[in-house]
């Protein structure tokens, strides 16, 4: 596995290997990496003649009293992982690389970067826009792939590379899980055990949601309500910061409209909670039956 360091470096490395005709995937991640990431870069090794994986925690998306400082890091036990995962090249820069004196440029995906997680961490999207966008410059990758699990961030990506006319196919990728449900983040590691076993509110609580809507009857503000009074009455739950449906497409908040308009369609369902010093994400992609298919 190469290891780089340096933005030009990379930068000529993937021009070398698109001249001869390879296709580069890549998989950006920002490091302290678990089975969930692993399932990227697998996938992107199978589909690719090159695998390019870089850790980069971004500054730039993290508030101000964000974990930007505590986020873990783990730079040696995540290039045994990647060795063994047959990756081709590492790309690890600094801050000073990405984000030189006198940057002055950032991508904003408007709308999208608005709602959901947007709503309760400002700038957060703007940050994640511009370091994918620099990324993807910098990589030029065929092929990059995204979890599902930060399913707003997959969105704003999609919508970011057909915007600016950037030459990469955007793969989503399913959410891998632990046995109990709990979606696998680099933010698990700050639950001590009872956070943990609390946490598994968060899965249990969207299959609740998902079973009122498979199960038909219950129109979208009451399954909205459900998720609310299930994540809250898990009593190491500190704050409920959304739980609702939403359109996979525009991200906009639909528990107030009828179900009957998603009868055949995709809804989303997603939550964020605050559990001891975590802010976990989850969301489960269901399909509403259509007017015949309401289960008995
Ligand atoms: P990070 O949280 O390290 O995640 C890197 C990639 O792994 C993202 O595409 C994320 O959705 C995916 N991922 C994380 N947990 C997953 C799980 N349980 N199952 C499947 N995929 C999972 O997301 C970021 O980093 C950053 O915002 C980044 C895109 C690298 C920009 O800085």
């Amino acid at each position: 596995m190469e290891v780089i360091r340096v933005p030009g470096v990379m930068r000529q490395t993937a021009k070398g290997h698109l001249l001869r005709g390879r296709t580069i995937g890549f998989v950006p991640t920002m490091g302290a990496l678990h089975r969930g990431h692993l399932s990227l870069v697998s996938r992107c090794r199978e589909e690719n003649d090159v695998a390019v994986v870089s850790i980069f925690v971004n500054p730039a998306q993290f508030g101000p009293s964000e974990d930007y400082q505590a986020y873990p890091r783990d730079v040696e036990g995540d290039m045994e992982k990647l060795r063994a995962e047959g990756v081709d090249v590492l790309f690890i820069p600094d801050v000073d690389g990405m984000y030189p004196e006198g940057f002055a440029t950032y991508v904003e995906v408007e709308g999208l970067s608005e709602r959901l997680c947007g709503a309760f961490r400002p700038g957060h999207f703007r940050g994640v826009a511009t370091v994918v966008t620099k990324l993807l410059n910098i990589v030029r990758p065929t092929r990059a792939y995204f979890g599902l699990k930060d399913y707003q961030q997959a969105v704003i990506i999609r919508r970011l590379i057909a915007d600016l006319d950037i030459d990469t196919e955007m793969v989503g990728c399913p959410t891998v899980r632990e046995d109990d449900g709990l979606a696998m983040s680099s933010r698990n590691l700050y639950l001590s055990p009872a956070e943990r076993k609390a946490a598994t509110v968060i899965y249990r609580t969207l299959c609740q949601a998902e079973e009122a809507l498979l199960s038909g009857g219950k129109g979208f503000a009451e399954v909205r309500s459900l998720m609310e009074r299930g994540l809250a009455g898990e009593p190491l739950v500190k704050e409920v910061q959304y739980a609702s449906l939403f359109d996979p497409w525009t991200l906009a908040d639909i528990s107030s409209m009828d179900a009957n308009i998603y009868r055949g369609r995709t809804v989303l369902l997603a939550v964020a909670v605050v559990i001891g010093r975590a802010r976990l994400i989850d969301n489960k992609l269901v399909e509403v039956p259509g007017v015949d298919q309401v289960r008995p």
